[in-house]
């Protein structure tokens, strides 16, 4: 049991959830500990509406053990077993990468772009958590959609977002490489993709948070972070359809890179789209459709 112990109030446990969580480094430390110790399903927590009532034993030991929890420096998603994205909840934990914001605006570039592609299948390629391919089949209701992974763990968290958001019917999961062989589609109306674009080096510089509790394999992609993009890229020709659109998240600065494989993979109208902190983070490409254009 902490210092504050049994008889202290909700206002001091958050003063000492701070210095617990200044002394282990967390950045931020007074917003975490507002964060943490708050319900996020709770519009009023009892941290507002009665900051001078005396913690319970029972809500002591659980609050000494979200603090001692994130002082280790495990993020507040996997805490929390969930995020949010697109406005929805869903399941997370340490077998996923947590779903960051700029994904959002990969989605909003593929709905932007699938009324312009063929009839056919989207596949969201590297689906983790499946937050893409869910947000996807939610928006898209004429679209089949399928969802590959390499982690059997991730396509288990996968599967129950895919069943808690009502649409095992509509995502199709698949477990191996890029657009694997147990996948029985050929080819894609949108081929779109967040894979890991980390570099080698630039992992042992990251903060504990991803470091120490996400899976490196979603993260880390060969000394340029380019490896597995580069690969879906060269593939691109097989694997869309005609005047099918590729759609994927890069890194910052990667955009230049990955726009020159998806021309040099014969892909036109290559462009690139900003995510809400001015990075361009989306590179875009069209095959060909059956008259060349
Ligand atoms: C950056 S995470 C993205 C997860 C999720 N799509 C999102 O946006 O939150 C990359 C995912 O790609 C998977 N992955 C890595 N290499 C892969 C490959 N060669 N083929 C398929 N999936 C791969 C990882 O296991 C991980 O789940």
């Amino acid at each position: 049991m902490s210092e504050v112990g049994r008889g202290g109030t909700r206002r001091e446990w958050l003063r000492w959830a701070t210095d617990r969580m200044r002394d282990a480094g967390v950045p931020d430390p007074a917003r975490e500990a507002w964060r943490l110790l708050t319900p996020s399903d709770c519009e009023v927590p009892a941290f507002v509406t009665a900051p001078d009532a005396t913690v319970d034993a029972r809500e002591a030991a659980s609050l000494d053990h979200l603090v001692t929890r994130r002082c280790r420096r495990e993020p507040l998603a996997y805490i929390r077993r969930s995020v949010e994205f697109y406005s929805r909840t869903f399941r997370v934990d340490p077998r996923v990468l947590i779903p960051r914001p700029e994904t959002e605006t990969l989605v909003d570039v593929v709905l932007a772009m699938e009324p312009g592609a063929p009839p056919g299948h989207v596949v969201d390629v590297g689906t983790g958590s499946g937050v893409i391919a869910v947000t996807l089949a939610l928006a898209l209701a004429d679209r089949p959609i399928v969802a590959t992974d390499t982690s059997g763990e991730a396509l288990q968290v996968a599967r129950e977002n895919v069943r808690r958001h009502g649409v095992s019917d509509r995502v199709r999961l698949f477990h191996g490489d890029l657009v694997c062989a147990p996948c029985d589609i050929l080819a894609f109306a949108v081929v779109v993709a967040n894979l890991p674009y980390v570099t080698e080096e630039e992992w042992a510089t990251l903060a504990p948070e991803v470091s120490r509790w996400e899976p490196r394999g979603a993260l880390v992609s060969g000394a340029d972070g380019l490896d597995a993009i580069r690969r879906l890229v060269a593939r691109a020709p097989r694997i869309l359809l005609p005047g099918g659109w590729m759609v994927l998240e890069v890194g910052a600065e990667q955009g230049g890179e990955v726009g020159a494989m998806m021309r040099a993979a014969g892909l036109l109208q290559v462009r690139s789209y900003r995510d809400l902190r001015q990075i361009e983070r989306v590179i875009v490409g069209r095959a060909p459709r059956e008259d060349g254009t």
